[in-house]
């Protein structure tokens, strides 16, 4: 995500067919098949972001973590942006990891450990290294530049599991769990809750006026699409770190298992008699819009139209996401469209009626992929977009069945 990037107009609806629309230059890639998938986590050598002394600027605290705190009457120091603990967090952090092996090899591995470090935050902040970027990735960082090893801690341990007393956070629960800690725990009902990354996981775009509370004003918006979804109850961490063996995974990689994935989000395709192709995609347990998370990411739906020897006639390609307009001059950003798949089917429709003079149609070809985006340059041609990595979620061929007269 680089935030250089908003200076553009992102298209919304029609507009999106028609910048896409080409002659099958992109070919999609095939569906990875099952048991092939790739592997969840991505372990990538670590960077050292060449974005360095940039004044660090603070972010705005979320709403939504107040109110939740505010509904459970919890009072302790969730985890949350900029705690700003310096060289005591790397060294204490050490300590955590030497005694929770498990959770720790684990964590070694997460997006969290590589905040910091991970190649796609240290393109985007070499381009715009502004400080309050560090609240987040580099979250125990306390000084200016933002470097070395405290940054390159990412999100510890520390930062979502120890309060500003040095005692340990934990999710309350009855009987005496824990009790044989060599360290101090206090049990929270709000680290049971999203209260535990709601901190982090909604934030204001730096440039929004303060206290702006609509979602256009906001660069991520998960822990208030959480609190309206019908999962509002469940923690994130019910989703997001599996249980095993009474455990909880700590290297948050199923966003990136494909088969957890399509788990989540099911297709179903359907050519009607005026030669449009439905796709519609469903939610199977919403916790959130699909995708959410960074700005950039997004469902791309497309349908190829094949003649004979598979040669492509027409191609409709369709991006789901938060549809941004900004304007340069004025200054403004109007967040003019979110088609992105929530709770409701999403219908897309491709039109998919042959070109005039074109050869017999045979068959179609459609497919769904996640995309997560890097840049999107001026946001008006959502195939100039540099693809940071994507998923083909799901991949199809129909006959092609004739317009009734
Ligand atoms: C000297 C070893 C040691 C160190 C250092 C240590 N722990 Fe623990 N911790 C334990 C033991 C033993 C328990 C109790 C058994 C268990 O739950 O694993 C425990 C319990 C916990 C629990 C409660 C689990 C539950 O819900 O019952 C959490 C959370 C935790 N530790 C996190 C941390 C963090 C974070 C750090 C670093 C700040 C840390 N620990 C440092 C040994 C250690
Ligand atoms: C992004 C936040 C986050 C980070 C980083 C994190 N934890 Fe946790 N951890 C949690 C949450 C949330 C739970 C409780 C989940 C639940 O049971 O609902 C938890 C649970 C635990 C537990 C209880 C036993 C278990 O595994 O479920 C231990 C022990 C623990 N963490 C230790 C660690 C250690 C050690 C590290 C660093 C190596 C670490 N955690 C990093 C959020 C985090
Ligand atoms: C201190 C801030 C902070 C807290 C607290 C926090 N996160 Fe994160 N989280 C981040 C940042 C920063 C990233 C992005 C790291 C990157 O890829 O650069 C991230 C990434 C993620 C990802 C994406 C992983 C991937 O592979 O792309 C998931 C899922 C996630 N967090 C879930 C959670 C959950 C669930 C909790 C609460 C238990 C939580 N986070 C708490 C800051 C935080
Ligand atoms: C009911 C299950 C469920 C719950 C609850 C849930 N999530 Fe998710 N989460 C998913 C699924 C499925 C995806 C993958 C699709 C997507 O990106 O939306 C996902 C994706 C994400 C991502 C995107 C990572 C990426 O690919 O860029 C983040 C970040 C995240 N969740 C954070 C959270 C946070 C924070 C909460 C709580 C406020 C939460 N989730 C609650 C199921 C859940
Ligand atoms: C309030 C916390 C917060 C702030 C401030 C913040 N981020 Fe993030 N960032 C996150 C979280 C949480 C995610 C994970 C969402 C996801 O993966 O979809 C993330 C994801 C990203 C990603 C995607 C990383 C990946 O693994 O694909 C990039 C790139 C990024 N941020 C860059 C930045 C830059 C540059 C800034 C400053 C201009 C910034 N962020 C400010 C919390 C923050």
């Amino acid at each position: 995500m680089t935030l250089l990037v908003f200076a553009g107009a992102a298209c919304a609806g029609a507009a999106c067919d028609e910048a896409a629309l080409g002659s099958g230059e992109i070919e999609p890639p095939a569906l990875a098949a099952a048991g092939t998938a790739p592997s969840a986590v991505l372990v990538e050598p670590a960077f050292e972001p060449s974005g360095v002394g940039a004044p660090l600027e603070r972010v705005e605290p979320s709403p939504t973590v107040p109110a939740v705190a505010r509904a459970l009457a919890v009072e302790v120091d969730l985890p949350r942006p900029h705690r700003a603990r310096g060289a005591r967090a790397v060294k204490e952090n050490a300590e955590c990891a030497d005694c929770h092996e498990e959770e720790a090899r684990e964590w070694e591995r997460s997006r969290h450990r590589q905040a910091f470090t991970n190649r796609a935050f240290a393109d985007a902040f070499a381009i715009e290294p502004a400080g309050f970027c560090a609240d987040c990735h580099a979250p125990e960082a306390d000084e200016t530049p933002v470097t070395g090893p405290v940054s390159r801690l990412g999100v510890g341990c520390v930062t979502c599991h120890v309060d500003n007393d040095g005692a340990v956070l934990a999710v309350a629960r009855d009987g005496a769990a824990g009790d044989e800690a060599p360290h101090a725990i206090r049990r929270s009902p709000g680290f049971g809750t999203a209260a535990a990354c709601a901190g982090c996981h909604e934030f204001r775009f730096p440039t929004a006026r303060p206290g702006a509370t609509d979602d256009g004003a906001f660069m991520q918006t998960t822990a208030r699409e959480h609190a309206r979804s019908p999962a509002a109850d469940r923690s994130c961490a019910s989703c997001h770190m599996p249980s095993k063996a009474g455990r909880r995974s700590h290297d948050f990689g199923v966003v990136r298992d494909p088969d957890w994935l399509r788990e989540a989000l099911s297709a179903s395709v359907s050519l009607d008699v005026s030669d449009a192709l439905e796709i519609t995609l469903t939610q199977k347990a919403p916790g959130h819009a699909f995708p959410t998370g960074d700005l950039f990411r997004r469902l791309e739906v497309g349908a190829e139209l094949r003649g004979p020897g598979g040669k492509v006639l027409l191609r409709r390609v369709r991006h789901l996401e938060r549809h941004l307009e900004i304007s340069r001059s004025r200054g403004t950003r109007e967040l003019v469209d979110d088609d992105r798949v929530f709770f409701e089917p999403r219908v897309v429709e491709l039109d998919l009626h042959p070109p005039d003079g074109a050869a017999a149609p045979s068959s179609v070809v459609w497919w769904v992929k996640l995309q997560r985006v890097a840049q999107t340059f001026d946001g008006r041609d959502p195939s100039a977009a540099i693809i940071e990595s994507e998923v083909p979620l799901y991949r199809g061929t129909l006959p092609w069945k004739p317009s009734q007269p």
